[in-house]
């Protein structure tokens, strides 16, 4: 034991080899068994262990609490942080009342207790360090626990800890970076839960200047957190706000991971995550992340959309002006902004309610909230206040709840993923705001007035003619000639558009459509698409046809809508399924496909029963179906269009299960960059995203190809990217083909449904393949063009390089400052979550 004093930690296997040499294991400090300098206390599952060590260059002694198992061993609590041992003379011991405490014996110094006070005698207490991470001081008459090291958190929380008031205690648990990298004192940011509102936020403080929050809780989780930093399936959020608590804590799903937030001295909120085995930490998001995450940064009634570096970020919301242009001018908007026609302008009849769109919703501390209340009624309540600026949905989830905000609406940001706000404006805005529409319809009325009165003079100019022909006749009734003659017009100009539309358009009545769906029966129900539910019909002539409807959807113009889907009719190849046209009806919009009897090729691939029936020629030929519809997509359709969306279940089947690629030129029709799902949240498919559109929204035809890529594998392997493989040390498929790939192993990766019936060169072809179209630049991968070429013939193929989204990045803990506190990189593999646009 001497050797091992003033040493850091003993590397787990070098203290494996210790206990087995000295029998000396425990988990537990009882009054006979103190830990001294050098001691290591160990978790029953070896998952923390508890001892002295020295942070980066540091020499001073603390005690803290660090993973064990996990790859670098980072520190997650920390006791006497503000009151270090200059030497290795430090004893960590139960005190005669049966507190845990910190001293120096030789020099009798207390440097750190629990200062619990209780009347139990020196004997009856004891400490443990359990599996979670927590030490837990208990006492051992009634098990009690009378303090844990999960209630004073340092700069880091655990799966199932705390953070924020417990109401019976006057506990509150918030976490305080370090001051440095060798220094795990106190240090200036902190990340505290509000608990003084009704919608309870996150809060970073930086020298107690608000720096960034997360938004309030939509359900799903914090709203202003980006959604990769809390995949779904990896952790479980949840928020209690009672009269006992105001806590929020989280879960991990999976067994064997290791997860930690943590707030850094410079600022930045991480989620890590790694598991045994690994070589580090896979940071999974952080924040803040930009310019707009800066608290209030546009000021009150502002918001904060980044552009471009040349654009200023700042806006005012609908209805309002910067406070003071000169000083938005330069850019500084921290004044805000006003009402235009000031305060008194609204609380008129005539007040509405302008929508901003996929916003993170202001600061909730100032909201009154109520958790039943529908939108519609929401509305209605913030209309009954003048006081009422702006009403929004709770949970994103369940659309219900209602946020309402009386004053200043504080740091608006627009965010990918974000929640619909309405603000309130005066009549004259809301005027404005329908602007298009409104000097349409006056447009509108006129040409048609016009019309009118060039046909009326026109017409009188030949009354007058005839009448100074047939001299001596009678005056005429010229009103109801009038009237006839401008209708005649109308009719005409009407029979010429129906020609047009009989003759090139497809579209189809509203009338056809009820007939052939049964008036939308659920009996004629084929499933719920991302915009709204899909239906088969069959048209009078038998055709069998799917509709999909688009409901709430499209932000285009009905005219423009109509465009894009002449274009997309056009595109006619083998592998597309054919779209007939469309139908639209009031708000209703319908697409009108070819309907596919053998449905989605996911329910095939992934499916063990049905997997069976997919040989392997029949896959290799879906995979080069695939890549010739798409190649048409890119290159030979007389538009360029990026399908956007290309997965296993946009792949539908024929008859003869030949692939036919659908859903291509959707994203054309929504005149946005990402294609929106119903609930309003982020989209595209992220397992099959590619890393640049992922990380910077960019997308072009070698989108396309990666998504191609994480096709081709999983149609190869039969599982889906975006899930968990057991046994593997990575959490997507990517990753896991590309190990076996470097070992020369590939072919272990090929779905036992084929039951090895293949030929090995074509499927270690197509792995290869897949792999050159997964590679994280897109310059390096390949064009749809070389891929059929490769698919078809027998030659030499490119090494791939390192597939994108499994760069383990490491975090080495207490030594590399720079590596933790940057913004994420790049993508790893857990980071894809399993949120589907459809
Ligand atoms: C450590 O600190 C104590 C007083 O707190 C002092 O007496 C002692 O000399 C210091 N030891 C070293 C090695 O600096
Ligand atoms: C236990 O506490 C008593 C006083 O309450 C003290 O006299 C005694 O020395 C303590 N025993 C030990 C082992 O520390
Ligand atoms: C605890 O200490 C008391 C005296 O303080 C003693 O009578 C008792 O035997 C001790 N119990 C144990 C289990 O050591
Ligand atoms: C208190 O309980 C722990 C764990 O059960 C035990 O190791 C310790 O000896 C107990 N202490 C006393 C004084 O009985
Ligand atoms: C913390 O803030 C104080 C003043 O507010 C400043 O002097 C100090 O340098 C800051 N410390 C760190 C580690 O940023
Ligand atoms: C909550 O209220 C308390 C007491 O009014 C105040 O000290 C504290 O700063 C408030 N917290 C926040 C985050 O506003
Ligand atoms: C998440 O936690 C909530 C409440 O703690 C529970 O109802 C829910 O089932 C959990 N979800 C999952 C996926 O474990
Ligand atoms: C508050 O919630 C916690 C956790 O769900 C629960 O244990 C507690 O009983 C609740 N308190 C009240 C007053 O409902
Ligand atoms: C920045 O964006 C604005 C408006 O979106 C545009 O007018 C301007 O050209 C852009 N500048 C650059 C350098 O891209
Ligand atoms: C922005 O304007 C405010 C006054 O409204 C001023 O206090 C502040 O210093 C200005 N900020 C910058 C960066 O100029
Ligand atoms: C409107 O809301 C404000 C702020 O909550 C409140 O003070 C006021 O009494 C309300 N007015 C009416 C008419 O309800």
């Amino acid at each position: 034991m001497y050797f091992a004093k003033g040493f850091l930690f003993l590397l787990p296997q070098t203290f494996l080899l210790f206990l087995l040499q000295f029998g000396f294991s425990q988990d537990t400090i009882t009054i006979s068994k103190p830990i001294r300098d050098g001691d290591v206390l160990v978790s029953k599952g070896e998952t923390f262990a508890l001892g002295f060590f020295s942070p980066g260059a540091s020499t001073n002694r603390y005690v803290g609490i660090r993973y064990y198992r996990a790859p670098e061993q980072p520190v997650v609590w920390v006791a006497n942080r503000d009151n270090p041992i200059n030497d290795t003379s430090g004893v960590l011991s139960i005190d005669v009342h049966g507190n845990l405490l910190l001293h120096v014996e030789d020099r009798n110094q207390r440097i750190w207790s629990t200062n619990i006070v209780t009347q139990s005698s020196n004997n009856s207490t004891h400490a443990q360090l359990l599996d979670s991470g927590n030490l837990i001081l208990v006492l051992n008459k009634t098990s009690e626990v009378l303090w844990q090291s999960f209630d004073y958190p340092t700069d880091t929380t655990l799966p199932n800890m705390k953070l924020g008031l417990d109401r019976t205690t006057g506990l509150n648990r918030i976490l305080t970076s370090w001051k440095s990298k060798d220094d795990p004192g106190t240090g200036n940011c902190s990340y505290v839960l509000n608990t003084n509102s009704s919608s309870p936020e996150l809060y970073l403080y930086k020298s107690n200047i608000l720096w960034w929050r997360s938004g309030h809780w939509n359900g799903f989780g914090w709203s202003g957190v980006p959604p990769l930093s809390h995949p779904n399936y990896l952790f479980n959020f949840s928020i209690v706000n009672n009269q006992t608590e105001t806590t929020t804590s989280w879960v991990e799903l999976l067994p064997e991971i290791f997860s930690r937030l943590v707030v850094d001295e410079s600022g930045s909120i991480q989620r890590f995550l790694s598991r045994e085995g690994d070589q580090g930490w896979f940071s999974l998001g952080s924040a803040p992340l930009d310019r707009c995450d800066n608290y209030g940064k546009c000021g009150a009634f502002g918001k904060c959309q980044l552009q471009n570096d040349t654009e200023f970020e700042c806006t005012c919301l609908p209805g309002f002006q910067p406070k003071s242009p000169s000083e938005w001018s330069l850019r500084n908007a921290s004044s805000g902004c006003v009402r235009k026609r000031g305060q008194a302008s609204i609380c008129k009849s005539g007040d509405g309610f302008v929508k901003v769109e996929n916003v993170k919703l202001p600061d909730s501390s100032f909201a009154r909230v109520d958790e039943k209340l529908s939108l519609k009624e929401c509305e209605q309540q913030c209309l009954e206040n003048c006081s009422c600026a702006a009403y929004g949905v709770v949970d994103a989830k369940e659309e219900v709840g209602c946020l309402r905000w009386y004053g200043e609406l504080i740091d608006t940001r627009v965010l990918n993923g974000g929640q619909n706000l309405y603000v309130r404006v005066d009549a004259l805005e809301l005027g404005h705001s329908m602007g298009f529409f409104a000097n349409k319809r006056r447009l509108a009325i006129l040409v048609v007035g016009l019309l009118v009165i060039t046909s009326l003079l026109i017409f009188q100019f030949a009354h007058f003619l005839i009448k100074r022909k047939r001299k001596g006749r009678g005056r005429q009734p010229t009103l109801n000639s009038d009237v006839t003659a401008s209708s005649t017009t109308f009719q005409d100009s009407q029979k010429l558009d129906e020609g047009i539309e009989n003759l090139d358009l497809p579209f189809f009545d509203i009338s056809t459509i009820l007939a052939a769906t049964d008036n939308f029966s659920f009996a004629k129900r084929l499933g719920q698409g991302g915009f709204g539910p899909v239906y088969k019909g069959q048209l009078a002539n038998g055709q069998e046809i799917a509709i999909k409807t688009l409901s709430r959807s499209s932000r285009q113009g009905t005219e423009e809508f109509k465009n894009e889907v002449m274009l997309i009719a056009k595109l006619q190849h083998r592998n597309l399924v054919r779209l007939f046209g469309c139908c639209i009806h009031k708000e209703e919009k319908m697409l009108i496909y070819e309907y596919m009897p053998n449905k989605s090729l996911d329910l095939f691939i992934f499916d063990e029963i049905e997997g069976k029936i997919m040989d392997w020629r029949k896959r290799f030929e879906i995979i080069s179906g695939i890549a010739r519809g798409v190649l048409y997509l890119h290159q030979d359709s007389r538009e360029k269009i990026i399908h956007r969306d290309l997965k296993a279940s946009n792949v539908l089947l024929d008859a003869t299960m030949k692939p036919k690629i659908s859903d291509f030129g959707l994203a054309r029709l929504f005149r946005d960059d990402q294609i929106e799902a119903n609930t309003n949240r982020v989209v595209g498919t992220y397992g099959y995203m590619s890393p640049e559109y992922a990380m910077e929204g960019l997308y072009s035809i070698k989108s396309d190809v990666f998504s191609f890529g994480v096709l081709t594998l999983e149609i190869i392997s039969g599982k889906r990217n975006n899930h968990y493989l057991t046994g593997s040390p990575y959490l997507n498929l990517i990753g896991h083909v590309w190990d076996l790939w470097m070992e020369g192993k590939a072919l272990d990766i090929v779905d036992s449904s084929l039951a090895q019936v293949y030929s090995a060169s074509e499927v270690l072809r197509c792995i290869q393949i897949g792999l050159l179209c997964v590679q994280e630049q897109a310059a390096d991968r390949p064009t749809m063009a070389e891929i059929i070429f490769m698919l078809g013939n027998e030659t030499t193929l490119p090494q791939p390089g390192k597939p994108a989204f499994i760069n383990k990045r490491t975090i080495n803990y207490g030594q590399d400052s720079s590596s933790s506190t940057r913004a994420p990189t790049s993508l790893n593999d857990v980071t894809i979550s399993v949120i589907e646009a459809r």
